[in-house]
């Protein structure tokens, strides 16, 4: 268990996440707290080195102290495992770490977000979980082409997630989303993977509700759920507006690549 390894393939490449448990040599076994805080809230190894945003420390960074000090108590018991996971296989120029910088320039914004304090719980509890600790939008929230998050349209879906999968749009709307789900259904999915329709859960998700969700209280999985019927609705993609986003991304680099070749 959490000897890494699990293949993540994604539109830059395959990504392989290190073994976690406590050996010293393969594992996290030399590190200390300062280090588990530092690599979950900044996304920095203990030497330094960014890590590529595929390890979601973009939601963790949200996590309060008490659950952080909680997660490290459990992995420093968790029984070590003496074998290295395989390096990432990434495409180029993705392979480059250099360029997570500029990724974290734009899209990175370390440390707790403040939760709306008019609302009443479990709304609260929920947005919490769902932004921070069980990261549901590094799946369900749309991308652009750099990989970045389309905070605007959040848990809309994602045509190109995670093992090449589509990610299906999971905002109240009507036809695309889940709006026809009740609360109750919701907690009834991330429970036993049990679709209102009778059907069950599929791809990665099944990893997610077995691992995670299923094992969440029954009142963590009500506020979750409650969190999730109150995101606005998906609207229908903005196309022309992305397109226009590409064409001036294109030209500031076609500039950038000018300036720095001639
Ligand atoms: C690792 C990626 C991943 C993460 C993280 C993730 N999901 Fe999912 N989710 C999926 C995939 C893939 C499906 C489609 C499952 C299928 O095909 O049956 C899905 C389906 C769903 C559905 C059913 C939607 C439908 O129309 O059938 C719900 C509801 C859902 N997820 C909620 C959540 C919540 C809540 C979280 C956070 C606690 C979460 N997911 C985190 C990948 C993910």
């Amino acid at each position: 268990m959490l000897a890494g390894g699990r293949r993540l393939d994604t539109p830059f490449g395959a990504f392989y996440p290190p073994n976690i448990t406590p050996d010293p040599e393969h594992g996290i076994g030399r590190w200390e707290f300062g280090d588990f805080v530092r690599a979950m809230r900044e996304g920095k190894g203990p030497d330094g080195t960014i890590y590529f945003p595929a390890f979601p420390y973009p939601s963790y960074t949200g996590m309060s102290d008490a659950d952080l000090s909680d997660l490290w108590v459990y992995l420093k018991k968790v029984p070590p495992v003496a074998a290295p996971a395989p390096g990432h296989d990434l495409n180029f120029p993705f392979n480059i770490r250099a360029l997570v910088w500029p990724w974290r320039w734009l899209y990175f914004n370390a440390g707790e977000k403040p939760v709306d304090a008019a609302r009443p719980e479990p709304w609260r509890r929920g947005a919490y979980l769902v932004r921070a600790v069980a990261h549901c939008g590094e799946c369900h929230t749309p991308r652009n082409f750099l990989g970045g998050p389309e905070n605007g349209r959040e848990l809309a879906g994602n045509p190109n997630g995670p093992d090449g999968k589509r990610i299906p749009d999971i905002t109240p709307n009507e036809k695309n989303g889940i709006g026809a789900w009740t609360v109750g259904d919701i907690e009834s999915y991330l429970e036993m993977g049990i679709l209102p329709d009778g059907d069950f859960a599929g791809g990665a998700m099944v990893e997610v509700i077995e691992n995670s969700t299923s094992k969440m209280t029954p009142e963590d999985r009500k506020a979750v759920a409650t969190y999730i019927k109150s995101v606005p609705a998906s609207g229908r993609p903005d196309v022309v507006r992305e397109k226009c986003r590409r064409l001036i991304a294109l030209a500031v680099l076609d500039g950038l690549g000018v300036a720095c070749f001639s």
